[in-house]
């Protein structure tokens, strides 16, 4: 699976969250390079691939924390964003956030503790998949909602009052939440 690459398909004219998006995937794209070649579909996965040196692995490492440092703050933005604009605390655009850095912390604590990469190099090619999809429905409904709503994001306030009833579903139109 080639790695994700930025592409103007991906920007929700935001440009805040464009900028944080562009980033996103050049982190993900690091990690990617560091951990070598994509595993073969049908080769075991056990291990960090088999090339990789101990200093390859513990690059790799190192970018996935930054990836994830990075990604903790890319979606505690977007959360706020979501509670500054009428979305309830609980919704499936803020719950799919907690799901998916759930996983990397997991993926990094067994990389790094236990030294065991597979589930990061899986990961990381999971994510280059899940990301255009939840941006181009989740993020681009909340965008859509800043928009809407005038939100401009260096103050945190909105132009147009919010929305009586609390936001439960992502507001991209597309899930059941
Ligand atoms: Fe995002
Ligand atoms: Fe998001």
């Amino acid at each position: 699976m080639p790695a994700l690459t930025w592409t103007e398909t991906l920007r929700l004219q935001q440009p805040q969250m464009d900028r944080t998006h562009e980033e996103f995937v050049a982190l993900l794209a690091d990690v990617r390079t560091r951990l070598g070649p994509p595993p073969v579909a049908d080769a075991p996965a056990d291990t960090l691939p088999a090339d990789a040196t101990a200093a390859v692995a513990t690059a790799a490492v190192a970018a996935f924390e930054r990836l994830l440092a990075h990604t903790v703050e890319h979606f505690a933005q977007e959360d706020r964003w979501m509670q500054a604009t009428g979305f309830a605390p609980e919704n499936c655009h803020s719950r799919q956030h907690a799901l998916v850095l759930q996983v990397m912390h997991e993926a990094l604590r067994l990389a790094r503790d236990e030294g065991r990469g597979e589930a990061m190099a899986i990961l990381v090619d999971e994510l280059g998949t899940w990301f255009p999809q939840h941006a181009s429905m989740m993020d681009a409904g909340l965008a859509q909602q800043m928009v809407a709503l005038g939100f401009d994001p260096e103050t945190g306030t909105c132009r147009q009052p919010l929305p009586e009833a609390a936001i439960r579903h992502c507001g991209g139109g597309g899930c059941g939440g």
